[in-house]
């Protein structure tokens, strides 16, 4: 079985020892309910570190009033089974006060990156993540830590984060992992009811057919933000947030496809807000191809 631990003390304890043993310190952050998502940052991490921190924290400071906070799954058992199968050397699960006592009175802004996208719809959100990953960093003090590119909006502010405030630790972001029919794994995909759940492959299928038209030559946003709002618009049980086109680097709308590029979407089912993107580097377009 993984230890777990719940204090930072306990936490702070084991690293020095590993660090003593010579090993280098991989960290994976996550609220638990773990998936296959999860377990291809973990094996990852596995891959390139002598020891391998999970941390399973619902963080409540990125957690809005009307959000899912009190009914977020917390199967802590069959999380510490999943670190023990997956050779986690340590599980960090602090409760509320631990990481944020009485007293707590200091957060993190990362500018403008938290502005856009889910930013709006989830205030204070990001300001949350940031926070928590911050100390977790300190806490831990990993060499590399690992996040999901299906959150590349938290995955973009916390390499800002550790940019702006020349942190050390290395991030590595990871691919998305998808069921078969193309829904991002999601530990929020088991509120779907099954309608709902068959209807949420459209985001995929939306964001797939956008890159198809994007390798076929089509660089103009706005027809491929029509495109994927239509195919979403046409699903009944699907309520659009955002349909996006925008720079990978500033998350900013372009109007022209050139260099990274980040297709994303935000759909609700329901009380269930789904988000989803596909990121890519797009050629300058060639105008013979195009005239062809
Ligand atoms: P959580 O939603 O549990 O996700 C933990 C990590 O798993 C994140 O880096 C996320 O991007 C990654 N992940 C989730 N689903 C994935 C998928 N289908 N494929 C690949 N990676 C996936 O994200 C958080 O927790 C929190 O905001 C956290 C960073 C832990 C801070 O509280």
């Amino acid at each position: 079985m993984t230890p777990a631990v719940k204090t930072i003390a306990a936490v702070r304890d084991a690293v020095a020892q590993a660090r003593q043993r010579g090993l280098s310190i991989g960290l994976v952050p996550t609220m638990g309910a773990l998936h296959e998502g999860h377990v291809s940052l973990i094996r990852a991490a596995r891959d390139e570190n002598g020891f391998v921190v999970v941390s399973i924290f619902v963080n409540p400071a990125q957690f809005g009033p009307q959000e899912d906070l009190a009914r977020y799954p917390r199967p802590l058992q069959q999380d510490l089974e999943i670190c023990a199968r997956e050779r986690v050397d340590l599980a960090f699960v602090p409760d509320v006060p631990e990481m944020y006592p009485p007293g707590f009175r200091t957060y993190l802004e990362v500018k403008e990156l938290t502005d856009v996208l889910c930013g709006p719809s989830r205030p204070g959100h990001f300001r949350g993540v940031a926070t928590v990953v911050l100390k977790l960093f300190n806490i831990i003090g990993p060499d590399v830590a690992y996040f999901g590119q299906k959150d590349a909006q938290q995955a973009r502010i916390i390499e800002q984060m550790v940019r702006d405030l020349n942190m050390t630790v290395r991030l590595r972001i990871c691919p998305i992992v998808r069921e078969p029919d193309g829904l991002a794994l999601s530990s929020r995909n088991q509120y779907l009811d099954p309608n709902q759940r068959r209807e949420a492959s459209v985001l995929y299928r939306a964001l797939s057919e956008a890159r198809t038209r994007i390798d076929e030559g089509e660089r103009d946003a706005a027809r491929l933000q029509r495109l994927m709002t239509d195919r979403i618009a046409a699903t009944a049980g699907a309520a659009i947030d955002y349909i996006a086109v925008v720079d990978a680097d500033t998350l900013r709308p372009i109007e022209r496809l050139e260099g990274e590029v980040l297709l994303a979407v935000a759909v609700k089912f329901g009380a269930t807000r789904l988000i989803d993107n596909v990121k890519l580097q797009v050629p300058p377009s060639c105008a013979c191809s195009a005239a062809e």
